[in-house]
């Protein structure tokens, strides 16, 4: 009598089984999750490189419960192509940067606004009005004159111009206030921090340094500093800015999304008010992709059409679609720019003793942990060969 029923028994838990599957649908792999805190305890102080770690075990599409938010973390070429392009539209809910309305703003931040008229200004003014190729090159002068001591209220009367601007366009001082705000937080972390990266790399490899600089002064000669003007001829630069990026992206896992609708990635269903984030850190250094990944080598984007502007899912520091960076044009002409006097005017070496510490540390981006410190050596100006007189240190002043 027992025995046809515990032949029946594997059946009738295959049964059960693929009703609970119809029912929930087919979610993606992910790691087990403790009671209340789900995969919280999994992320520690480096989620993109936790992320990256459990994404080889579980696969490039991943669900993670993080308290109680459902998160779906994507960690290749492929499926970033299927959440940014294909479900653009069902993954594009987002919070906002700062202000009074901020809800705070990292990975495990919870509260989302919809992609609304919040957004849609933000963008507008990013886009249409502030950020456009046209505008970015009509600020050249005041890009050209950025010096340290006064940046700060440079900074100010950039942003009262902004304001200025739109004071009759119906939106209320505490909007224009918001949007500036959260604009500014944007805007200036990512590029300083990129500026850290890039000269701590060519600080690790002066080879590199060196032919940077003789494209630079090259093409600069005596002119006193670079504008605008030289870019077209500084292909070398453009490709440390690059590789600088892939290695070294400000923004992690981009900004979290959250799906608006029930949508389906890969074979696995996603429902509604899931998370989404995309490890764009991971796929800077997929070796199916990227050729000794680690490695900091700009030469790689030598006749490679790989570029970061959005249609290469493979490098993808300033996102893609309707939520691609809208300052990216002004940000990478302002790290060009810094960029490129910093390696003209001056040579730069270690103070003695001093090791590069390559170890990072997350906060809104993902920045360096500890200063770098380097010795400037004037090139240019042969009456003032000031040589190594103090230390400049670049981040955690
Ligand atoms: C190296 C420089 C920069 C990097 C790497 C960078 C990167 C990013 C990334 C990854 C996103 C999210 C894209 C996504 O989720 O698909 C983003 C969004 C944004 N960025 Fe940038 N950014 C930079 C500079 C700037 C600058 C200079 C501005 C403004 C002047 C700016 C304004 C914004 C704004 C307003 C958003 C939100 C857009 C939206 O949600 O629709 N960024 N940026």
């Amino acid at each position: 009598m027992w025995l046809p029923l515990l032949l029946l028994l594997p059946l009738l838990l295959l049964i059960i089984k693929k009703m609970q599957i119809r029912k929930k649908g087919k979610l993606p792999p992910g790691p087990p999750k403790l009671p209340i805190l789900g995969n919280l305890h999994q992320l520690g102080a480096l989620p993109h490189r936790s992320t990256w770690k459990l994404s080889k075990k579980h696969g490039p599409i991943m669900l993670l419960q993080l308290g109680a938010i459902p998160t779906i973390v994507v960690s290749s070429a492929e499926t970033a192509r299927e959440v940014l392009k294909t479900h653009d539209l069902d993954c594009c809910s987002r919070p906002p940067l700062a202000g009074p309305k901020r809800l705070s703003y990292n990975f495990l931040d919870i509260g989302f606004v919809p992609y609304g008229y919040y957004w849609r200004e933000m963008r507008k003014i990013c886009v249409a009005e502030l950020f456009s190729m046209k505008r970015v090159q009509s600020f050249q002068s005041v890009r050209e004159e950025r010096r340290l001591e006064s940046s700060f209220n440079e900074q100010d009367v950039f942003f009262q111009k902004v304001i200025d601007d739109h004071l009759n366009s119906g939106r209320t001082m505490q909007e224009h206030e918001d949007i500036v705000n959260d604009i500014s937080l944007a805007a200036i972390d990512t590029g300083a921090l990129t500026m850290i990266w890039a000269m701590t790399e060519l600080a690790r490899k002066p080879t590199v340094m060196k032919k940077a600089q003789y494209e630079i002064r090259r093409c600069v000669g005596k002119k006193g500093k670079v504008t605008d003007n030289d870019f077209n001829q500084l292909q070398y630069l453009k490709m440390i800015i690059k590789e600088t990026l892939r290695l070294h992206p400000p923004a992690v896992l981009l900004l979290p999304r959250e799906t608006v609708s029930q949508i389906k990635i890969g074979n696995y269903d996603v429902y509604p008010k899931t998370r989404i984030a995309v490890n764009v850190w991971a796929i800077g250094r997929d070796p199916d992709i990227w050729k000794n990944p680690e490695e900091f080598l700009p030469e790689r984007f030598n006749n490679n059409p790989i570029d970061f502007k959005g249609q290469h899912f493979e490098l993808l520091p300033f996102g893609t679609a309707r939520r691609i960076c809208p300052g990216m044009n002004m940000g990478t002409a302002v790290i060009e720019l810094a960029l490129a006097n910093l390696l003209y005017h001056f040579d730069w070496k270690l103070p003695s003793g001093v090791e590069i510490d390559m170890e990072e540390e997350v906060s809104i981006t993902v920045g360096k942990r500890s200063a770098l410190k380097l010795m400037p050596i004037n090139y240019i100006s042969e009456d003032d060969k000031t040589q190594g007189v103090a230390e400049i240190q670049f981040g955690n002043f």
